[in-house]
């Protein structure tokens, strides 16, 4: 059966220091306590190695939010799968919208990404989800089909069956605008739909698909009480541990 999953993206915030203390305090805190679903949080790359070190990775899964689309060489700044592999984080944040607008990563680039990732045995997150003009001409659900097959689709059923998917509106991004329980029930619904076509119905109903956007303490139990939304990818509200624990307690 697929997981419940809320997942943190702290994105470009926390310098080592207060990224550590963050972390610690999360672990701190979720010490004897009993929750409902995994927990991951996606750290920059420079906190991950001393953050898998200070917290229990049984309690807490790390994540990198980007790794590079080739395996090694001379790729001045790239951090390769391989390299976020050996700092003892499981996971990786892959085709985030922000990283697809401001960084042009494109399907084939995350393509490439996905293989890298799932060859060092990382479980990539992989985003998808519709700019605003494209959910307003009603285009969201062939974007969100699009982005699935032009970087997911090749993969074998085996591989893909590692993967966690996380549908994020992008105009429910950082704007407090989140989308409605309905709307994300409905887009949820459709990505496992597309998933059973292309691989049957164990392997749709076996993934979790997370919101992201604006999710927050006040809404997580909405959204999450939607029998296809298996969980959250948390941006803002991931960079404390007094926003952050009321979602993790949604479920
Ligand atoms: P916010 O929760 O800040 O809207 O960010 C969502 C997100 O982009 C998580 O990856």
């Amino acid at each position: 059966m697929r997981k419940n999953i809320v997942a943190g993206n702290w994105k470009m915030n926390k310098n080592l220091q207060e990224g550590l203390a963050l972390a610690k305090e999360l672990d701190a805190t979720l010490k004897g306590k009993k929750v409902n679903c995994d927990v991951i949080i996606g750290t920059p790359f420079i906190h991950l190695a001393k953050v898998v070190e200070a917290i229990d990775t049984h309690k807490i899964g790390v994540a990198a939010q980007n790794c590079a689309d080739k395996a090694s060489g001379a790729y001045t700044g790239e951090v390769s799968a391989e390299m976020v592999a050996s700092t003892g984080a499981k996971y990786v944040i892959l085709g985030h919208s922000e990283r697809r607008a401001y960084y042009h990563e494109t399907p084939e680039i995350l393509k490439q990404k996905v293989i890298l990732a799932l060859a060092n045995g990382l479980t990539p997150i992989f985003c998808i989800g519709e700019v605003l003009a494209e959910r307003e001409a009603e285009k969201h659900f062939e974007i969100v089909k699009s982005q699935l097959q032009k970087s997911l689709f090749e993969l074998s059923s085996e591989d893909f069956s590692k993967l966690i998917l996380a549908y994020e509106p992008v105009w429910a991004i950082g704007t407090g605008k989140t989308a409605t329980p309905e709307q994300a029930q409905e887009m949820h619904a459709f990505i496992r739909k597309t998933i059973a076509e292309k691989y049957g119905d164990e392997v749709a109903d076996n993934t979790s698909i997370l919101y992201g956007g604006s999710a927050n303490a006040s809404n997580a139990k909405e959204l999450f009480a939607n029998p296809d939304v298996d969980g959250g990818l948390i941006g803002g509200a991931s960079l404390s541990v007094d926003k952050f624990m009321p979602i993790i307690e949604a479920f």
